[in-house]
């Protein structure tokens, strides 16, 4: 277990950013490879419920997806080292399945996140596919690209369809990224396989978790470096709004990267005291 920092894995490139900045939903194909998958819907058939949170703190292969290289990277491109996994669970939805979640958006409703930020997301939603979606109407889920800028929609909180709907068809493997704000709902399974799929949250380490308290402190201290920090549970509830010393940098820089802020501060001031660009600020991309 590496409790050495090291730089992040790749993430965002211009285009997949425009992309992901334009529809509000990003899609990458092949993501987690064949064993990955097979592992991973194991996992997610030993549990009991139908749907959990906190998914991470009770399978080891849920636990591996916290700074999955396969997503982290492009998480922490907008987070930077304030990055905090929010909430991970993962969906098992059974064939003839007709109660599914109805048009909405994630996190806050009466002061959306959009009203403080609308050029970068404060909540990006990893969804990993586990099964195969070859066709509408198997537990799809149902997205209007380009509807993170919409505040309304008048299908809210119904199951009624819209001209700009699009159902995600992917295979197993494949991943997906959404902006907070963008209007989904969950399409009916009218096949006769089982849809299993994963979700994995992220924003800046002051958004609060939305599946658990607090960690159990055993567990944290049995994981790596990285997986602790980005769990943020700390005693200290300032911690969340200033860094403590021993976690930073949660990533050093990429090899070619260079900070922005470097050359800003004297000496004496210590590096989680610090400004650390990130990713997209570097890149002018916001
Ligand atoms: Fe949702």
């Amino acid at each position: 277990m590496s409790n050495t920092p090291t730089h992040a894995p790749t993430g965002f490139t211009h285009e997949t950013w425009e992309t992901f900045r334009r529809d509000g939903f990003l899609v990458i194909e092949d993501a987690l490879d064949k064993d990955q998958v097979a592992a991973l819907v194991a996992a997610v058939n030993k549990q009991e419920k139908p749907r959990d949170w906190n998914i991470v703190a009770v399978d080891s292969h849920f636990t591996e997806m916290i700074d999955s290289p396969s997503h982290i990277g492009y998480a922490y491109d907008v987070y930077g080292e304030m990055l905090k996994l929010l909430r991970s669970e993962y969906f098992r939805r059974e064939p003839g399945q007709e109660i599914r979640n109805k048009w909405h958006f994630d996190g806050p409703r009466s002061t959306p996140f959009e009203v403080f930020s609308p050029r970068a997301p404060l909540r990006i939603k990893v969804g990993y596919w586990l099964t195969p979606l070859g066709h509408e109407d198997m537990g799809n889920l149902v997205y209007i690209p380009g509807s993170h800028r919409w505040p309304h929609l008048p299908q809210y909180h119904t199951h009624e369809s819209h001209p700009q709907e699009r159902q995600i068809i992917v295979p197993p493997g494949a991943m997906t990224l959404m902006w907070s704000g963008l209007w989904h709902r969950v399409a009916p399974n009218r096949s006769e396989f089982t849809r299993l799929n994963l979700f994995f949250e992220y924003g800046p380490s002051w958004i609060v978790s939305s599946d658990r308290g607090r960690s159990d402190p055993d567990w944290l201290s049995g994981l790596s470096r990285a997986r602790r920090i980005l769990m943020r549970d700390y005693d200290e509830p300032n911690d969340w709004i200033r860094l403590p010393a021993e976690d930073v940098p949660l990533y050093t820089l990429r090899p070619g990267e260079s900070d922005l802020e470097a050359g800003q501060y004297g000496d004496h001031v210590p590096p989680q005291l610090r400004k650390r660009s990130t990713w997209l600020e570097r890149n002018g991309m916001l």
